[in-house]
């Protein structure tokens, strides 16, 4: 059998670090922890039912929900564990935020503290366990306070509340058919596939670019009586197909992980949606911004696609709590950049003046 010549994700990160001669090789230790988590969670979800690991986390015999108000699945719980854990002892870090946990993680007293933040979504997708469809991990690396490392200190909400653009590197473990790492540290998107023979992930996917057009989209239709005009145009000229106004047929495509759609959109293109709706005036969206949507924003537009609330690009908001919600496009940049025009444009019939004044409603 000839030897492979792939490099390693330690590999990888030690080629990227020569480009800074003074980084002292925290940072890369730092998601080497974070990719050993991945594969701890990754070994978990194999075994399903063989491991007990399915169904819902059953604390106080009714089960338990999270911040979001959310059922914790007993994988939800574990995969939080595994990231705490992980990543507590190694000295890179002042803190972690989760979606799991209401308020930041603090390392405990007997580590050292570091220099970096770790805001994750420890499973995405987690409604997808229990019928044995793709999950995933997803990660964002911030620059924790110069304060809160030079004194050592408790770490806030407020330290994590940096707009997108602040990231240091992102990234995501998709637990499919095969088990892979995506990573950004902002120097272009590499895809990584675990070898589960060497316990290894192995640099499989270079520079990976997301194609600027595509004929594919993902979005929950049956939220489609609560979109606003703009996103209900979009999609209705996608159905409207090759004689409607794009003059093509479209595909539709929902995973309800959006670490799957994203995965699916950086190999061939697509777009994904699930914007701001009307469903839920207290929640300005589905997603998360802290630990899904920026993290998924960074990794995207390293891979030269683009994303974005529908009013602006997701890495430039203002975080304002923890665990807001947000409404995310994110994909093939042409398909984004219409989206956001759509978002832009007065409305053009008369007929969707109802849906109008709703949105008008809704944004008071
Ligand atoms: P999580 O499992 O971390 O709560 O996230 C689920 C998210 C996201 O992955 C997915 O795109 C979306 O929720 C699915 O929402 P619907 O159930 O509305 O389809
Ligand atoms: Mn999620
Ligand atoms: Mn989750």
């Amino acid at each position: 059998m000839p030897l492979s010549r792939r490099f390693t994700l330690t590999q990888y990160l030690i080629g990227e670090r020569r480009r800074y001669p003074d980084a002292t090789g925290d940072f890369n230790a730092l998601i080497l922890d974070v990719a050993l988590a991945c594969k701890a969670i990754a070994r978990s979800v194999a075994f399903g039912e063989l491991g007990g690991v399915l169904g819902n986390h059953a604390a106080a015999q009714g089960g338990s929900v999270n911040v979001q108000g959310e059922t914790q699945k007993k994988l939800d719980v574990l995969s939080n564990q595994v990231f705490t854990r992980f990543n507590e002892w190694g000295g890179h870090l002042a803190g972690m935020a989760s979606e799991e946990m209401a308020l930041p993680y603090q390392i405990p007293a007997q580590y050292p503290r570091g220099k970096y933040l770790l805001v994750f979504d420890p499973l995405d997708g987690s409604s997808n366990i229990d019928v044995n469809v793709s999950v995933g991990s997803v990660f964002s690396v911030l620059r924790a306070p110069r304060d809160a490392v030079a004194s050592g200190r408790d770490v806030t909400e407020a330290d994590f509340l940096q707009p997108g653009a602040a990231q240091v590197a992102a990234g995501y473990a998709l637990y499919g058919p095969t088990t892979m790492l995506i990573l950004t540290v902002g120097n272009g998107v590499a895809g990584f596939t675990l070898d589960p023979n060497l316990g290894e992930f192995m640099l499989t996917h270079p520079q990976l670019q997301v194609p600027a057009d595509t004929q594919e989209f993902a979005i929950n239709a049956s939220n489609s009586r609560f979109w606003e005009p703009p996103v209900k145009r979009y999609v209705d000229e996608c159905l409207a197909g090759q004689t409607g106004p794009r003059g093509k047929d479209f595909n539709m495509r929902w995973i309800a992980s959006m670490v799957a759609e994203a995965h699916r959109i950086l190999m061939r293109g697509g777009v994904f949606m699930y914007p701001r709706d009307t469903k839920d005036p207290t929640k300005p969206g589905r997603l998360r911004l802290l630990y899904e949507a920026n993290p998924i924003g960074f990794i995207l537009e390293q891979a030269g696609g683009r994303a974005s609330t529908g009013q602006q690009p997701v890495l430039e908001v203002q975080p304002g709590a923890l665990h807001q919600r947000i409404g995310l496009v994110f994909g093939s940049r042409h398909e984004v950049e219409r989206i956001e025009r759509y978002h832009r444009e007065p409305l053009r019939h008369e007929a969707e003046a109802p849906l109008f004044a709703e949105r008008s409603l809704f944004r008071h």
